[in-house]
């Protein structure tokens, strides 16, 4: 039976991928797509997630817009990588699928109390998942999983302690991780194993339908953007990962340890603690994620493009 998922996502490039992917494959219902801001502001990765809908001809899945600011920060964005709009590299028009008039965090609610098992896949800051967790803790308690992407159990990618989701809004990361609710962390320790090459990039190239056109163009602004910005990471195709992890967790790898989030405005704001040693004495409360099977990984993302007609 296919796995239904909530995409909270913050478009964003690899955000858009990640999208293709849940609608594309066949192992997971695809019940609602939720924006945030992060990436950018959120009338530009709303707008965005519908202009990535229009294009591969996603027109049932309502998608409604949600949070404008962090909890309690002050807001980040990343135009270095993403670019002005959110998401450069595609000459969008305008969209054909429109805005559901719900906030994300009613939609959110609503979904799950409709459906048995849903798995939110947030792969933004995780402000809507906090703030439906406020708002709506009944419901929110039959939530089945919380794959999400974000954090690191090393280095930071935003400063050198901190990931970009989990800085952009640590409070609400912080609730996230205490809820009690299952929740699995997709970091970049993990993300970094799915390198957009350019052997991907040609094989992307060659799927030859108009939606791997666009996801070929939006890769090649996304790896020269983050080649221009440091040179020395390479672009790692992030959240796409934390949608494989629902299709196929077997080539996501996991462990479970405790997970503790920095609220202090400390130097290491945003990190996450990961207690991978089991030294801290604290219960477990995540399963994070550690070996990716990366030729598998990205068969996967070529299928789904190559079912685009
Ligand atoms: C995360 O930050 C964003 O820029 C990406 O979309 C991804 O979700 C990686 O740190
Ligand atoms: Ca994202």
């Amino acid at each position: 039976m296919a796995q239904k998922i909530i995409l909270d996502c913050d478009p964003g490039h690899d955000d858009a991928l990640a999208l293709l992917l849940a609608h594309a494959h066949p192992a997971v219902e695809l019940l609602a797509v939720t924006t945030v801001a992060g990436n950018q502001t959120l009338d530009k990765t709303t707008l965005n997630a519908r202009r990535v809908m229009s294009v591969a001809g996603i027109k049932e899945v309502p998608v409604a817009a949600g949070a404008a600011r962090p909890l309690m920060r002050d807001q980040l964005t990343a135009p270095e990588v993403h670019g002005q709009s959110g998401l450069e590299g595609w000459p969008f028009d305008e969209p054909e699928v429109g805005l559901d008039p719900r906030h994300a965090v009613d939609l959110i609610a609503e979904t799950v109390a409709a459906c048995d098992e849903v798995t939110l896949v947030p792969v933004g800051p995780l402000t809507n998942i906090a703030l439906a967790l406020h708002r709506h803790p009944g419901v929110m308690a039959k939530v089945k999983d919380i794959v999400l992407m974000g954090g690191s159990s090393g280095l930071g990618n935003t400063t050198p302690a901190a990931e970009f989701n989990i800085h952009a809004d640590p409070e609400a990361a912080h609730i996230v991780f205490s809820s009690g609710l299952p929740v699995t962390m997709v970091p970049l320790d993990l993300t970094h194993q799915a390198m957009v090459t350019p052997q991907i990039l040609e094989q992307v190239r060659a799927v030859g339908n108009r939606v791997a056109d666009m996801a070929a163009a939006l890769l090649g602004f996304y790896s020269q953007a983050i080649d221009d910005a440091d040179g020395l990471s390479g672009a790692a195709l992030h959240d796409p990962c934390a949608v494989a992890r629902v299709i196929h967790p077997e080539i996501v790898e996991c462990k479970r340890v405790n997970v503790v989030v920095e609220t202090a405005r400390s130097w290491s704001y945003g990190a996450t603690v990961c207690d991978l040693q089991g030294i801290s004495g604290r219960e477990p409360n995540a399963l994070i994620a550690q070996d990716l099977d990366a030729g598998a990984f990205w068969d996967l993302m070529l299928d789904a493009l190559t079912a685009y007609s």
